[in-house]
């Protein structure tokens, strides 16, 4: 059965931040979306206007299959922040390139800049050719998810302890007492992968689990495994899932742009991107990870976004993003071909239809 904390919480929605060259997908298909500071500025005051609550940014510090150049996640989330009034920015980090004194530091301060529009995302990292590159040692697989877990408890303690002492194994503080304090509450702590190490750490630690694309009977079994762990451990934690969203007047326009994407697919960036994926889930006890059954169509997003089929219609995106909150998601975590246009037009076309079914539901639910 899946646990439905959310039924009458509306669905939020956040947008993937082009921050990274080559947009989210891996195709040579030309895209109006541009990395650029100017670009993103301009995006995220498009997507506070339409109804999104979130901008999640990436961190990536090389890239060896396209996504040739990246913007840092700290420095931009607050540009964007700067550039807006309502939305919230996630800025990704990544543990060992960042500890956590320094990143309670910075975010504390971008919190205090902004009225406390920012968040975190832990990331914990899959591609080892990037730690080589820059001299961080490539920990095994649940090694870098127990570093990850430190790592939060670190950042939620210095954030709402004084004399914050912590021994870990990765990180240790005495009596370390940060001023100032977050004052606008705290900011909130997500998290990205599905492997079993992934999924426990967001049952213990973790405000936002975020995952990959799937279909709703397989976020299903994500979303019910995570919420018995989080029960047992008196946790709460909230489901984010990542998808593509081809939005067009007809599913028949939509799923041609889809194909359109396929057949320009980069193949040895693809293969590349697919090959370190694999190996870094493929190192977890399970033998597994995030990208275990994806196929090469698949990988040509990133993140498996093609999977949950938000590919069609605006009717037809608007029921199945219901259909995934039923399943238990809260969040939508959106990639889009040419982000500014198709932001937009989400926002003028799926939302207030997401907003029309929600509504219903409510009513008839009440009325039962
Ligand atoms: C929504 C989402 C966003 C992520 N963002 C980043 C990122 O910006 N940089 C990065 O190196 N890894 C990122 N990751 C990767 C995860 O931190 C993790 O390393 C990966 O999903 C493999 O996890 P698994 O082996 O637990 O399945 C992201 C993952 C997800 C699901």
């Amino acid at each position: 059965m899946a646990v439905s904390t959310n039924a009458s919480e509306p669905i939020r929605f956040a947008y993937w931040v082009p921050n990274v060259s080559g947009g989210l997908v891996i195709s040579k298909i030309p895209q109006r979306t541009s990395w650029d500071a100017d670009y993103n500025r301009r995006l995220a005051q498009i997507a506070e206007a339409a109804g999104f609550d979130y901008a999640l940014t990436q961190i990536r510090f090389t890239a060896g299959y396209g996504a040739e150049y990246q913007h840092e996640s700290v420095a931009f989330s607050h540009a964007l922040l700067a550039a807006t009034s309502r939305l919230k920015v996630i800025a990704a980090i990544l543990p060992g390139p960042w500890n956590p004194t320094l990143a309670a530091k910075q975010v504390a301060t971008i919190a205090e800049l902004t009225g406390g529009r920012i968040a975190v995302n832990i990331v914990s990292g899959w591609f080892s050719g990037e730690f080589r590159a820059i001299g961080e040692p490539w920990l095994d697989h649940d090694e870098r998810y127990r570093r990850s877990e430190e790592f939060i408890r670190s950042l939620r303690g210095i954030w709402t302890q004084d004399n914050f002492s912590f021994r870990g194994d990765f990180y240790r503080y005495t009596n370390y007492t940060l001023k100032p304090k977050p004052s606008a509450g705290l900011p909130e702590i997500f998290q990205g992968g599905s492997s079993r190490a992934a999924r426990d750490m967001a049952a213990r630690v973790s405000d936002w689990y975020f995952t990959n694309g799937n279909t709703p009977e397989n976020i299903r079994a994500q979303v019910d495994d995570i919420q018995a762990k989080a029960r047992e451990n008196g946790h709460a934690v909230k489901v984010g899932v990542n998808a593509f969203v081809i939005a067009r007047d007809t599913e028949a326009e939509a799923r041609a742009v889809l194909q359109e994407i396929i057949d320009n697919a980069d193949p040895e960036a693809v293969k590349a991107f697919g090959h370190e994926v694999k190996n870094a889930g493929k190192a977890s006890p399970e033998g597994e990870g995030n990208w275990a059954k994806s196929s090469f169509e698949d990988l040509v997003q990133y993140n498996d976004g093609f999977k949950t089929n938000l590919i069609g219609t605006p009717d037809q995106i608007a029921e199945r993003i219901v259909a995934l909150k039923d399943v238990g998601v809260d969040l939508a975590l959106l990639a889009f071909l040419h982000f500014q246009e198709e932001v937009q037009y989400f926002g003028e076309q799926v939302i207030p239809r997401v907003r029309a079914l929600e509504a219903a539901r409510e009513r008839r639910a009440e009325a039962a």
